[in-house]
């Protein structure tokens, strides 16, 4: 009998021809753009080997449960893995799959749009040219911030923090900081980044980029008190996670005018419900969590995800594994 493996929603072509093409699993799957409800999860993972997901699926001890000893591998078509409860699989043997590495240049490539968005007020000026505020060309109207000369603050120096720095450098950038738990000198070395406190990352960034993991260590680590030794004229984006941020925090600096703007592909919780404050603050710009939202990585994240189970289903080294 064929090992059982769940895929909890539609995905990317790619993944499904690979599992399809293996021969070597049964596949069942929420075949819909919208989750699966969780109970439902629950009544369809009991008795699989593996698990094909997304970041919507929260994976704790009550699902891995109901979905009982066969068990193997949970492979996760995101490179973020906060939906994981780590320690659950650890303790069960579990095998985690991720998908690094191929969704690096498209996430750095709409970090960047967000934040030239963000610092050029282009939504807010689009909004104006289409709806009538463009009375005529004025001196200092929808003026903003530019990264020549700047310094970029990045937290979280990871392959992505550097795929961003790297691409933000030809624009004149003068220098880039980073903080992290510690330092990181192969990753820093390559765009000349160099290693500071949170307390001076949040003082000196003209930008601050967020590209950390979602942990217990990150969780709103982007507070008031952080917000509050920010420049007037500084901008925030977040690309990683919603969880990073205290959006309390981060609405009373953005309408106080204690920061200039923000950019934020993340929020918690997801969707932001339309009526919610930020939406109302002209400094913020908010995407629905697009970041690696591009054909070719959507698909390519789906194909990793794939190869990861079926590795993991014969026992072998999963091209990228999550070490527990
Ligand atoms: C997207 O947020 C991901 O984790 O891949
Ligand atoms: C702007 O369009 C300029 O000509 O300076």
């Amino acid at each position: 009998e064929l090992p059982r493996v769940y895929v909890t929603r539609r995905v990317p072509p790619a993944g499904m021809k690979i599992l399809k093409q293996s021969g070597m699993c049964h596949i069942e799957q929420w075949d819909s753009d919208d989750p699966v409800p969780r109970q439902e999860l629950f009544k369809r993972v009991s008795g699989i080997d593996g698990l094909f997901c997304v970041l919507t699926e929260k994976i704790d001890a009550e699902l891995l449960d109901a979905a009982g000893p066969k068990l193997k591998v949970v492979s996760t078509m995101s490179v973020g893995y906060d939906h994981l409860s780590l320690d659950e699989l650890r303790k069960r043997g579990i095998r985690v799959g991720y998908t690094p590495d191929v969704l690096t240049n498209a996430v750095a490539e709409l970090t960047i749009s967000l934040l030239l968005a963000t610092s050029r007020r282009i939504v807010e000026a689009a909004d104006e040219a289409k709806n009538g505020g463009w009375g005529t060309w004025r001196t200092m109207w929808l003026c903003g911030y530019e990264l020549s000369h700047s310094t970029v603050g990045i937290l979280g120096l990871g392959r992505i923090g550097v795929a961003i720095a790297e691409r933000l450098k030809p624009f004149g950038v003068r220098k880039f900081i980073y903080t992290d738990a510690g330092p990181r000198p192969e990753l820093a070395n390559k765009v000349e980044a160099e290693y500071v406190s949170l307390d001076i990352l949040a003082k000196e960034s003209d930008f601050l980029i967020v590209c950390c993991a979602l942990t217990a260590e990150t969780q709103e680590i982007c507070n008031s008190s952080m917000f509050s030794k920010m420049k007037n004229t500084a901008i925030f984006i977040n690309t990683s996670r919603g969880g990073v941020v205290n959006q309390d925090d981060l609405y009373k600096a953005l309408s106080s005018g204690q920061i200039a703007g923000a950019g934020l592909d993340v929020t918690v919780p997801e969707p932001l419900p339309t009526s919610h404050p930020l939406f109302k603050l002209k400094n913020c710009t908010i995407l629905p969590h697009i970041a690696s939202a591009t054909y070719s990585t959507r698909n390519a994240m789906s194909a990793l995800a794939a190869n990861n189970v079926l590795a993991a289903l014969k026992d072998e080294a999963m091209p990228k594994e999550l070490k527990l």
